[in-house]
């Protein structure tokens, strides 16, 4: 048993944002039936290509436990077995432009007339307001959303990070409004609409930043860098490098073999209550009591000073010989980790965080699993569908299709 069986999503999702989501209710059991343009597909099929004719690891890194019908929306054939699967399924979920999914035809009155108990999500880069109507792609959220404004260094451009928190991130927002609209239509008997927006997903991300801005009213942002340095603040949230967010001093610091392995840093953070035992370990007993280090306000102006000195012994110890030492004293430091360190960590392959999925035309891939564990519904990643392959079935099984049925929509060019 799983905790969305039963559960079946008509998935209208494509590229990332959308995807992630549906792929996550996938995981949890959920039957999910990705409909895809006939002949084309999801875009990411064909994005990035690596191995020759095989769709590309952006597609199938982002399609576990999906099953994919090729569908044309726009033809009268397609929207009748669109309407079907609407009628069948529980969610629709769907990261079109906005306007696409009125423009076919199926607007959410339309929907909830068909299904009223159809729960219809919708991932979009901007809320209702004066940019709802442009297209968003990942970069865009991050830098509409204030990711891009507070990262990087003071006296650097802005910068976008790795991690996808406008798409991925909006994602998770996706399944959570999803999971609450099912909880509620259990009791209520009714679907809903379910959205959300990738500006607002990253600006949920960065809640911090925002905390700070209202900070600068009532005078400086002592735990920044800069305040130590004693730059003066402007009207809103500056980059703050690679300072912690938590109120506690926190720096990268080079490790040994950093010359030649550019992740060979760790992460450093001065927790005050950590404080003599970081003396201890770092050869400055008499910091200990010194009145200039020896309090958190004490330590500010000489932050520079401080973790020059730290980071002189980091580089005698690998990044991993740090962790090693300091875990026990409870300093607390963070090993910077490579993607090649995390494709081969042991405890993740153990955990099904880093899963190894086999394909039929690419062969064996390393793939991210689902990143929650839950005790009772057991996780089984299961390879991302080639494009149609599973129409007939859907057709047949799932919509009640007979065979000469399927044979005229066919021959229709409505799958
Ligand atoms: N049958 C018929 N038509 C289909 C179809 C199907 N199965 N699937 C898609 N289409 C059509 C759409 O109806 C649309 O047609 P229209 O422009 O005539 O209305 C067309 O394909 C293109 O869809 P669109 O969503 O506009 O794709 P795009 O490649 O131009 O834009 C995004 C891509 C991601 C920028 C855009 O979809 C978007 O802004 N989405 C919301 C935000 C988002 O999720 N962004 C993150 C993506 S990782």
């Amino acid at each position: 048993m799983k905790a969305l069986d039963n559960i079946k999503i008509l998935d209208f999702t494509h590229v990332q944002s959308g995807p992630t989501c549906t792929q996550l209710l996938g995981f949890l059991g959920a039957d999910v039936i990705k409909v895809e343009r006939p002949g084309a597909g999801d875009a990411t099929r064909t994005q990035l290509v690596d191995v020759q004719d095989a769709d590309s690891l952006y597609f199938t890194m982002l399609n576990h436990n999906k099953r994919s019908l090729t569908l044309d929306a726009k033809t009268e054939a397609g929207k009748q077995v669109l309407e079907r699967l609407i009628k069948t399924c529980d969610v629709l979920v769907e990261n079109f432009a906005p306007g696409a999914l009125d423009r076919m035809g199926f607007t959410w009155a339309h929907v909830h007339e068909l299904n009223p108990k159809m729960i219809m999500a919708s991932i979009k880069g901007f809320g209702p307001g004066p940019y709802q109507d442009c297209k968003v792609y990942e970069n865009v959220a991050q830098c509409a959303g204030g990711a891009a404004s507070t990262t990087g260094f003071r006296d650097g451009p802005p910068l976008v990070s790795g991690a996808q928190i406008g798409d991925s991130g909006t994602g998770l927002n996706l399944t959570i409004g999803i999971l609450a609209a099912l909880v509620q239509r259990a009791r209520s008997g009714r679907g809903q609409r379910v959205q959300a927006s990738m500006q607002d997903g990253v600006l949920n991300l960065c809640r911090i930043k925002l905390r700070d801005q209202q900070r600068l009213a009532h005078g400086p942002l002592t735990e920044y860098s800069q305040y130590g340095e004693g730059i003066a603040f402007g009207k809103t949230t500056p980059r703050a490098g690679n300072d912690s967010g938590g109120g506690q001093p926190g720096r990268i610091l080079k490790c040994k073999n950093w010359e030649n392995d550019p992740n060979a840093y760790t992460y450093f953070i001065t927790q005050a209550a950590a404080w003599e035992n970081i003396c201890a370990v770092i050869g400055k007993p008499k910091w200990k009591k010194d009145p200039d280090y020896a309090t958190p306000a004490a330590r500010l102006p000489r932050l520079n000073d401080i973790f020059t000195t730290i980071e002189a012994w980091t580089k005698t110890k690998t990044k991993l010989q740090v962790m090693e030492i300091c875990n026990p004293l409870n300093i607390p430091v963070g090993p910077i980790l490579s993607m090649q360190e995390l494709a081969e960590e042991e405890s993740l392959r153990k955990t099904g965080t880093v899963v190894e999925v086999d394909h039929p035309v690419r062969g064996r891939y390393l793939s991210v699993g689902c990143p929650v564990k839950l005790s009772d519904s057991e996780v089984e990643v299961a390879r991302a569908p080639l494009l149609g392959e599973h129409t007939e079935e859907i057709l047949c099984e799932v919509l009640g299709y007979s065979a000469d049925e399927i044979a005229a929509i066919k021959e229709s060019g409505g799958v």
